[in-house]
């Protein structure tokens, strides 16, 4: 089938958009594939999950159904951290590090920073590390297959940075591409809150007397959130707004 043939198709189920990506990634393609393809589209399959990749912070990460696809959100979390590092050589923690691509744009950024992100999926932890070779990082980065709870080392972090699963179950309003991102990533018990506390409670183990902690939240979350980062004696830094105004990041310390 020829590129314009394949463009029609897809443009037909996807919109133009959609087929200009994936035509562009795949070039040439067989009848077999772009029909499949189209029936992905019109399932609202998200385009990153069709081409295996999404763009973050300017960077290229793999993606698969392991994995939750970077949302630009997410950026304004990378920010924060990058505006306040002015620490030498810091060792930096990424909890639930999905693809990476959190801790991957931070060591791309920081080029003395040494770090770890951890993921309770096998198939993500495995997402992860082929990002990390794919970007030259896998010197500098490790990734383990650990979950909050049991994820252990003795307050060495200068930084632990975290974006995790925040959204209660049944919660209706995620967008349509969440439905094709694992549960494991979004949703949490607690109305959204569980996977905070037992960050809250397990960080004071991981980062370094004087350490800081950066966390993105959901829509509403600033309060409930707050009051348990306050419960294990942290110490409120500031909050973030991501580009639609809503607070998106929190910051604390803890000595
Ligand atoms: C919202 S996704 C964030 C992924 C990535 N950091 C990003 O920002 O795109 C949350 C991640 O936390 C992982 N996760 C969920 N519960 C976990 C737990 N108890 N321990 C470790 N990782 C967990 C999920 O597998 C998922 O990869």
């Amino acid at each position: 089938m020829t590129i314009n043939q394949a463009f029609e198709i897809l443009q037909k189920s996807g919109g133009i958009r959609a087929a200009r990506i994936i035509t562009d990634h795949f070039g040439p393609m067989t009848g077999i594939r772009v029909r499949r393809i189209a029936r992905q589209l019109r399932r609202d399959v998200p385009v990153a999950k069709i081409i295996h990749e999404k763009w973050f912070y300017g960077i290229r990460f793999y993606t698969n159904t392991a994995t939750l696809d970077p949302r630009p959100d997410t950026e304004t979390l990378v920010s924060a951290v990058i505006k306040d590092c002015t620490l030498d050589a810091p060792r930096i923690l990424d909890a639930g590090t999905g693809t990476g691509c959190i801790i991957g744009a931070l060591a791309k950024n920081i080029p003395t920073m040494h770090g770890i992100g951890i993921d309770r999926s096998w198939g993500a932890v495995r997402v992860a590390r082929k990002n990390m070779r794919r970007l030259g990082l896998a010197d500098r980065i490790d990734i383990l297959w650990r979950g909050f709870a049991t994820f252990g080392p003795d307050r060495c972090f200068d930084i632990v940075v975290t974006n995790p699963p925040y959204i209660a179950h049944g919660d209706t309003m995620v967008d349509a591409g969440a439905r094709h991102d694992p549960a494991m990533a979004l949703y949490a018990r607690d109305n959204g809150l569980a996977a905070y506390k037992t960050i809250a409670r397990r960080a004071t183990q991981w980062l370094r007397p004087g350490g800081r902690i950066y966390m993105e939240i959901g829509i509403d979350q600033e309060t409930p959130v707050r009051e348990i980062f306050d419960h294990f004696g942290y110490k409120f830094v500031r909050s973030e707004q991501d580009l639609g105004g809503i607070t998106r990041v929190l910051i604390f310390d803890y000595s």
